[in-house]
């Protein structure tokens, strides 16, 4: 177990070094091409809001931000761009297991003058949290990460312990089971009601519909060993708000909110179950245009009836922002 070392600069400049990056885990490349990832979720160009939207959650929720920040699985930088310009505290570590995402992030955040905090990059993988030092970070953030770390439990007490009284774990961009389970119900019924609609059914499109209905299923179960899946787990707040309290971390949930925003004019992204669904099939599980225009005209009944449902509400939740602040004062 490490001892806590006498500053943040000391330990990082302890940290061993691989292909010019620190290292605290052994590289572990993404499933899927990094070159790619942009390209899929239609990012063209660096975004400073979901960074800037995070950093003023911290400020509102009165997060003690005067430590280092911990990004996890930076992937090509979407969050780790406006951190980079907004984080108020000293340093700012950027990780990710992918040696290959490391480089597109330090690329895409170009002049490291341009940062607010000092910028420093390296290899980790959050299932090795446990080794770093207790009550160093003052923030630890991720953005679509937690669905990828096996041992969610193990992962939680380890940020309880690396985390500064006052600090906060905030994770945004995170699949929530009562959503994803009712997008694969409604992924169900799509060949069902195109049918009775008289279209047929391409064998392509009944592969991607299973696709999507395995892949929640997947997700939600637990009987299952997922340590070679890229992607793994479904959350419900009441669970993490149990393993927060058992950390010494207090749960602040936002049903549905992206950190982007909590950036000036602070308009919920987030509309409609339907608005996320299609937007789902098409970016996540990259459905043809064609096979997406009949699924939005057809089962139109059907998506009408949940946004229906939450006309003045927020709901179902599917994502959401997660922030767990450790108490000040706490040992
Ligand atoms: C869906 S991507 C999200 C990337 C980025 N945060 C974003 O919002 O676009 C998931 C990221 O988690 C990283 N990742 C996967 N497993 C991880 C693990 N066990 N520990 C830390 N990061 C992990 C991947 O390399 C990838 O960068």
């Amino acid at each position: 177990m490490p001892t806590a070392p006498d500053s943040f600069s000391a330990w990082i400049a302890r940290l061993p070094q691989w292909h010019g990056w620190l290292q605290l885990s052994p590289e572990r490349p993404y499933a899927h091409a990094e070159e790619e990832y942009d390209n899929q979720y239609g990012v063209t160009a660096p975004e400073p809001e979901d960074g800037e939207g995070l950093c003023n959650l911290l400020k509102t929720h009165g997060v003690d931000t005067r430590g280092p920040a911990l990004e996890i699985g930076c992937g090509t930088g979407r969050l780790t761009y406006g951190l980079a310009r907004h984080y108020p505290g000293p340093d700012f570590l950027v990780t990710d297991p992918s040696q290959t995402f490391l480089r597109i992030t330090q690329t895409q955040l170009g002049d490291p003058a341009a940062a607010s905090t000092q910028l420093h990059f390296a290899m980790l993988n959050a299932d090795d949290l446990g080794q770093l030092p207790p009550e160093m970070f003052s923030v630890i953030a991720m953005r679509s990460t937690l669905h990828h770390i096996l041992r969610v439990e193990e992962f939680i007490a380890a940020c309880g312990r690396t985390l500064r009284p006052g600090g906060a774990l905030v994770m945004g961009a995170e699949p929530v089971e009562s959503g994803y389970v009712l997008m694969g119900a409604v992924g169900q019924s799509i060949a069902p009601v195109l049918q009775a609609a008289g279209i047929t059914v391409r064998p392509e499109w009944t592969r991607q519909i299973n696709d999507l209905t395995d892949t929640v299923k997947f997700y939600c179960r637990r009987d299952i060993n997922k340590k070679t899946a890229e992607d793994k787990h479904l959350f419900r707040e009441h669970e993490m708000a149990d393993l927060g309290q058992q950390h010494g971390l207090q749960l602040k949930f936002f049903p549905n909110a992206a950190f982007s925003n909590y950036v000036a004019p602070y308009v919920p992204e987030f509309e409609t179950f339907s608005h996320f669904f299609l937007n789902y099939l098409q970016f996540c599980m990259l459905y043809d245009a064609e096979f997406l225009e009949l699924i939005r005209r057809h089962l139109k009944p059907q998506l009408k009836y949940l946004d229906d449902c939450y006309r003045s509400h927020v709901g179902p939740t599917i994502t959401g922002v997660f922030l767990l602040k450790k108490n000040a004062g706490q040992a």
